[in-house]
């Protein structure tokens, strides 16, 4: 049994690192999600990103625990036999009695231990845990909800295991189990039903009904306090999974959630006002080079530019040094993610940069994975094209090259007018033919399943944007998950992030909101609205966020009409700034890094541990909760305002690499200098401790 110990506050740093105090003696941490090792969304992005900080802390004590899904598996998990003797013993327990339960490494910064337990080998038991889940919670699940059978599955197997671990250990351990989301918390609803020896925490990312109801076209932040969560989840036959989701916030000794905007849905929808809000984090990545970032910018911007001179054969009639990126990405959720809005904008945008003569073309994607059947011929036909022209391109330099050559060889500057004959102008004149074509370029990438009813599709006919030459705006949607392997944008998603200029998130349902998170770690200006987590987030720790590229729509107290008509002025404000004020815009918001990496987020983790720990086992650990903390605010950049341009001297001959390193220099140092680090945000506390 550990002894009472207790971690000193005023040892806790502000923004400093956060190293935790280290795991206590004799507890192990079970991480329990349904997305360990198994990409589906943003709760991927915590597991992975904070595996690093979490295995620091606490070292070969500290598991994840989740599906095992075969094609994750064979790219991302090595398997192995445990180290550990009780896990050794578990494993084998289970597995004597039918289970497929295995260990591994997953192969992450940090290569912290999996325990994937095969949903699937254990189907056999689904109707007998149904029944018993009925009997102990009165919750009955429909045979037609797949998801739902997998949770129930999946609880049942990991309460076996967490019950399996206990009894296995030598010395009764204490465990921490810390589940994610519904499809993880029936593991949790069991462990208390069972009165196993673990202190749970449950953080929910989203509220199932929070998620549904918005999609609809319900007034959902004004009327959070009144809605009847029965009915509301009966209609949407969702009651079963909105019983789990319950179930697991009420029993757990801690609920957290990821921000302040979900955590008063919860208090609302789940009837249970979370303990602590635990912010996202990512996993920062520091360049030794000052400037690398942009670099990288410019590299990857022109991998883009190449896909854009393939889809756009035959009508590049627009600068590519003018144009300017746009994305939007994420799950598939139209108005939630913001859609809508977005397309909307771009159309009034269009308008804008064409009544006014503007130079600047933007190509707006959106990355959004919807039901396709590959993709189209005639985009594979655009990079075919374009690999065509490059590669005559580059046999007409061939010959070109080598007449030179012969001639210099022998002293003589070579006759222009023979350097091309006739065979290489008509292989030229074939290329420029095969550029021809009748339509526009696609405003789709892939075949649609659901083309005449596809939403972002249907809003592009309405609006009209079509790619046409008259258009200033262009649309390119891409019904997939990017990967470096496609034949089409061969490119991984941070390398199109980095590439692009402009990240536009407008989401009305957010509970956090990776997406721009990323962009800024990248140094990548985004759009984020006040109803998204990280949105709040950054307007509560920046005083002048938009000048660090953090523009944030007001979706909370506008209406619809007005918070469209503020995301465009931002786009529209974004396409009029200069080179030198992008480059300028891009420094700072990679200035904000610090503040969303898990060195010093991670502490919120640690303190809802503590938290749990002390109420399960209060005669073993106690936790004092910490003094409210003054918070910390990025201030305005010492160079603002009224934009980058003006804030300095501009000579004409000043480069583009002179003014990121002018910024870099000497605006960060005026900033270091003036913002004030006391602990932590406001509104979430500062320290644990325990005895
Ligand atoms: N993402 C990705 N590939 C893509 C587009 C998005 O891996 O082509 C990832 C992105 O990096 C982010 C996650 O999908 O981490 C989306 O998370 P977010 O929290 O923004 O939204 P969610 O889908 O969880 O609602
Ligand atoms: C980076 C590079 C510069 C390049 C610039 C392009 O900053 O270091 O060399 O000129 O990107 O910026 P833009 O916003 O036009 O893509
Ligand atoms: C959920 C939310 C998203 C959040 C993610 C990680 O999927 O929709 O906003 O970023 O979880 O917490």
């Amino acid at each position: 049994m550990p002894l009472a110990r207790s971690v000193s506050v005023s040892s806790l740093p502000g923004l400093e690192e956060w190293g935790g105090p280290g795991a206590p003696d004799n507890v192990v941490l079970f991480e329990v999600a349904w997305e360990v090792a198994n990409k589906v969304g943003g709760i991927y992005t915590v597991l992975q990103t904070k595996a690093r900080v979490t295995a620091d802390e606490w070292g070969e004590s500290y598991v994840l625990v989740g599906p095992y899904v075969e094609s994750s598996v064979r790219t991302q998990v090595e398997l192995l036999e445990p180290p550990q003797p009780a896990l050794r013993r578990t494993l084998a327990a289970m597995n004597a009695q039918g289970c497929k339960v295995h260990f591994g490494r997953w192969l992450i910064e940090g290569s912290p231990a999996v325990v994937l337990l095969d949903v699937g080998a254990t189907a056999w038991s689904l109707e007998r845990w149904k029944g018993e889940l009925w009997e102990s919670c009165a919750i009955g699940v429909p045979w037609y909800d797949r998801e739902a059978n997998d949770a129930v599955l999946f609880g049942f197997l990991v309460a076996w295991f967490l019950g399996e671990f206990a009894a296995q250990s030598e010395e009764r351990p204490f465990i921490v189990g810390h589940f994610h989301e519904w499809l993880a918390g029936l593991g949790l609803v069991l462990s208390r039903a069972r009165r196993l020896p673990v202190a749970t925490i449950f953080t929910t990312h989203a509220t199932l009904l929070g998620r549904y109801l918005c999609a609809g076209s319900v007034d959902f932040y004004n009327n959070l306090h009144s809605f009847d969560v029965d009915k509301e989840a009966g209609e949407r036959q969702i009651y079963h999974r909105y019983c789990l989701e319950r179930a697991a916030a009420h029993c757990a000794h801690v609920l957290t959630t990821v921000s302040h905007v979900t955590a008063a849905e919860a208090e609302h929808l789940l009837k249970r006002k979370p303990d602590l809000v635990t912010p996202n984090g990512l996993n920062v990545r520091k360049f030794s080079a000052m400037h690398e970032f942009q670099n990288l910018h410019a590299q990857s911007k022109a991998r883009v530019q190449e896909f854009v001179r393939g889809h756009f054969y035959g009508h590049l009639d627009f600068d590519l040094d003018k144009t300017l990126f746009f994305f939007i990405a994420g799950r598939y959720e139209f108005s939630n993610k913001g859609a809508d809005i977005f397309l909307e904008a771009l159309a009034r945008l269009n308008y804008l940069l064409r009544v006014n003569g503007s130079e600047v073309t933007v190509v707006a994607f959106f990355i959004m994975p919807a039901r396709t059947n590959n993709f189209n011929v005639e985009s594979l036909k655009g990079q075919a094209v374009r690999k065509q022209l490059w590669d005559t391109a580059n046999a007409v330099k061939e010959k070109f090259g080598k007449k030179l050559y012969e001639s210099l060889l022998v002293g003589n500057l070579p006759d222009m007018n023979k350097m091309l004959d006739r065979e290489d102008f008509t292989m030229m004149k074939r290329a420029i033919f095969a550029t021809q074509r009748q339509s526009f370029p696609p405003v789709c990438t892939h075949n649609m399943l659901d083309d005449a009813t596809d939403p972002i599709l249907t809003t592009i006919r309405r609006i009209g944007l079509f790619n046409s030459s008259n258009d200033r705006v262009k649309i390119i949607f891409h019904p997939e998950f990017l990967s470096s392997t496609s034949p089409l944008l061969p490119v991984d998603y941070e390398e199109f992030v980095r590439g692009c200029h402009l990240g536009v998130f407008p989401s009305y349902y957010e509970p956090w909101g990776y997406t721009p998170a990323e962009c800024t770690v990248m140094g990548i200006p985004s759009v984020s609205t006040n109803l998204s987590g990280f949105g709040c987030f950054m307007e509560e720790h920046i005083a002048d966020p938009s000048a660090y590229g953090i523009y944030i729509v007001d979706r909370r107290f506008r209406a619809p009409e007005e918070s469209c008509a503020q995301l465009t002025a931002f786009l529209y404000g974004f396409c009029q700034q200069s080179r030198r004020q992008r480059i300028v815009q891009r420094n700072r918001t990679e200035r904000l890094s610090d503040l969303l990496d898990w060195k010093y987020l991670g502490r919120y983790y640690t303190f809802a541990r503590r938290m749990a720990l002390a109420k399960a086992f209060p005669e073993s650990f106690t936790y004092e909760p910490p003094e409210a903390a003054a918070g910390f605010r990025y201030p305005r950049p010492a160079s603002v305002p009224p934009s980058p341009a003006l804030s300095r001297l501009s000579s004409p001959r000043h480069s583009d690499e002179e003014d990121e390193r002018y910024d870099e220099e000497e605006e960060a140092a005026k900033d270091r200098a003036n913002i004030r680090r006391p602990p932590s945000p406001p509104g979430l506390p500062t320290a644990p401790a325990r005895n």
